[in-house]
């Protein structure tokens, strides 16, 4: 069985790389066997690479693993040199950039042939996110099974089969928690329309939509529908609202709308 945590690069230690620095450190990545690639680290990179351990900024030739790469993808022509200087065939190259093919990174890193395409979203930072990735040709499964161990530092993974589901997976959890951000919005938008102050309208928009998600995420085995269905009583206040949610032109063909706008975007980013 292979060790779960190998040396590790992290390129590119923004948002994103900053949050599964942060994730393969809590759980229990060792630092000694992280390195990070950053050209402008922030202060605060520098104060937790000295108070963690991890290299920070070293020379080519890491012989890591696992690489992760979490550079903007407008980066990736100008960072390929030096990013092709701490690759192997050996290397296991995980991207996360949105918009660029498994074909975009062999071309320009030709000698790494085990890919993996991820589509992860912003509550890895909370270690509650939900990954997508997608992982091409020749990785067996201890290797597949060493980049979920990475993955799954930030939240959960699942894997999909082809990468043309990688835009459905950017248009469903990537772009997710914004639209579940518009309907706090929308919610509390709603409840000042029936007279209530806005702030306090936000207050009951957000706590609901809070405490609903962490419903779901604490009962998993509980489908939606039947934690819907378990506040609904025949005739009462919530089956009224949910009969125009749930009608023919409710929240359903909307949310399937957006969601296919989302997907032709990503298609159409890529190119
Ligand atoms: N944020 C999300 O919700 C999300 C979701 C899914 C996927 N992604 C993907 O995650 C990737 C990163 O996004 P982000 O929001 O984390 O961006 P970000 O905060 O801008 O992070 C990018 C980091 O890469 C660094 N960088 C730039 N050029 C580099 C180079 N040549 N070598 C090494 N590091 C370099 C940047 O440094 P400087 O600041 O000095 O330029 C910055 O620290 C993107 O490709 C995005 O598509 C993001």
């Amino acid at each position: 069985m292979t060790n779960t945590f190998v040396p590790l690069l992290i390129f590119g230690a923004g948002k994103m790389g900053g949050a599964m620095l942060g994730g393969a450190l809590k759980a229990g990545w060792p630092a000694s066997m992280i390195s990070v690639i950053d050209p402008n680290p922030s202060d605060a990179l520098r104060k937790q690479a000295e108070a963690e351990g991890f290299s920070l900024n070293p020379a080519a030739g890491t012989g890591s693993r696992l690489v992760l790469l979490a550079i903007k993808p407008q980066m990736l022509d100008s960072a390929a040199k030096t990013l092709s200087a701490h690759v192997t065939a050996e290397t296991i190259l995980v991207s996360i950039l949105a918009g660029k093919s498994i074909a975009d990174l062999k071309a320009r890193l030709p000698q790494v042939s085990k890919l993996v395409r991820a589509m992860p979203n912003t509550p890895a930072a909370i270690g509650r996110g939900m990954t997508g990735a997608y992982a091409a040709g020749n990785l067996d499964d201890a290797e597949k099974a060493l980049v979920f161990a990475l993955l799954k530092t930030t939240g959960r993974l699942e894997w999909v089969e082809n990468e043309a589901l990688i835009d459905a997976v950017t248009a469903v959890s990537g772009s997710g928690p914004a639209y579940v951000f518009y309907l706090v919005e929308t919610l509390a938008k709603a409840g000042e329309e029936l007279g209530l102050p806005p702030a306090l309208a936000m207050k009951l928009a957000r706590a609901t939509i809070e405490g609903a998600g962490e419903l779901l995420f604490q009962d998993a085995e509980t489908a939606p529908a039947t934690l819907r269905q378990n506040v609904t009583s025949p005739g009462g206040t919530t089956a009224a609202a949910l009969e125009h949610l749930m009608a023919q032109d409710g929240l359903q063909p909307l949310m399937t709308k957006a969601v296919k706008a989302a997907r032709a975007r990503a298609k159409a980013l890529a190119g």
